[in-house]
């Protein structure tokens, strides 16, 4: 449809634009507190908070100190975080078996989370890649990623992670059938409530980097993970990968990275209107934060209008690192 206007003298876009009232009262989108899931990293230890380097302003937190997070984003307003395990070294092996006991860090820490703040939203990634001594999200055998046998292991590790207690599983993994496999055993299992966000368009890109190094499986991967992930090229095809994991039963889908397929999260949208989220990833957080302390960005302004974006969109929502600092910004607090 194109848009009706008037031809100058008598259209002049630039009256809606002439005030701050006017140009608030013609937004098209707004960002919302409770557009926002906060990524948070989990260690072991206790009172344990631990810088990561090519994440300034990120801490892998044992799990005292999440659940001191978790109330920060009640405070805030944020409605889920999503955690992540960085796992002792010994806790590694090719079998990633560390993926399915009950009493893993990310496990503890939903249960602890839970129970100090249950009204906040605990969303966990479902891949091998932390607990992995290859670094995969599969499991590898001569050197190929083998899905059939990968998505046994998947199943094993989403039904202790909703046992534990996690709202939102997020297959991350992009092994094919998953969701179908992770679906069918929570129905099986009497979790018939646990939501599925699926990372369907989830794409073999450079911009996860930093958060290798914070979940310490940048040493460990052997080689890349383009037989799995999607290959950038591609747009099509992620609209295929999104149908098949709403057919399959994921109640959410999910494009990853962030910024640079903002086509794809508002294709999905488009095409399906089904929730979307983009996950604005640790490269997109660490570009913006590397400009900002040159002082070549204003970090303020760029955060804001970076996930301003992802709403113009269509996205319903974001992962973002800087979901706190967005959080106090919309709401006017001091950062
Ligand atoms: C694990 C996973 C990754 C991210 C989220 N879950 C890394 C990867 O696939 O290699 C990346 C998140 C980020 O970069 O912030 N499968």
């Amino acid at each position: 449809m194109t848009p009706l206007a008037a031809p100058f003298p008598h259209g002049r876009p630039r009256r809606l634009r002439r005030t701050t009232w006017i140009r608030d009262m013609v937004a098209e989108n707004r960002l919302s507190v409770s557009d926002l899931i906060w990524p948070i990293f989990v260690r072991s230890g206790e009172n344990v908070d631990e810088p990561v380097a090519s994440l300034p302003g990120v801490s892998r937190l044992s799990i005292d100190r999440a659940v001191e997070a978790a109330k920060l984003a009640a405070d805030l307003g944020i409605p889920c975080i999503a955690l992540f395990p960085y796992t002792d070294e010994n806790d590694k092996n090719p079998e990633a078996t560390e993926a399915w006991n009950p009493e893993n860090l990310v496990n503890r820490a939903t249960r602890a989370i839970k129970a100090a703040v249950p009204g906040v939203g605990v969303l966990l990634d479902v891949a091998l890649d932390p607990y992995s001594s290859d670094g995969h999200d599969g499991i590898v055998r001569d050197g190929v990623i083998v899905n059939d046998e990968t998505l046994m292991a998947l199943e094993k590790m989403a039904l202790v992670q909703a046992e534990a207690g996690c709202d939102i599983l997020g297959p991350s993994d992009m092994m094919d059938g998953r969701i179908g496999v992770i679906r069918a055993a929570l129905e099986t299992h009497d979790f018939p409530d646990t939501i599925i966000m699926s990372y369907a368009a989830k794409y073999a890109s450079c911009f996860y980097g930093p958060f290798r190094d914070a979940v310490g499986a940048t040493g460990a991967l052997k080689g890349d993970k383009k037989t799995y992930q999607m290959d950038a090229a591609n747009g099509a095809e992620a609209l295929r990968e999104i149908a098949i994991d709403l057919a399959e039963g994921a109640d959410m889908v999910m494009v990853k990275p962030g910024l640079p397929y903002l086509d794809v999260c508002a294709r999905a949208k488009l095409e399906f209107d089904v929730p979307v989220f983009a996950y604005q990833v640790s490269g997109e957080y660490a570009m913006l934060e590397a400009a900002a302390a040159n002082g070549w960005l204003d970090r303020e302004k760029a955060v804001l209008e970076s996930l301003l974006g992802f709403k113009r969109a269509g996205c319903d929502g974001i992962l973002s690192y800087h979901a706190p600092l967005a959080a106090q910004l919309i709401e006017g607090f001091p950062a």
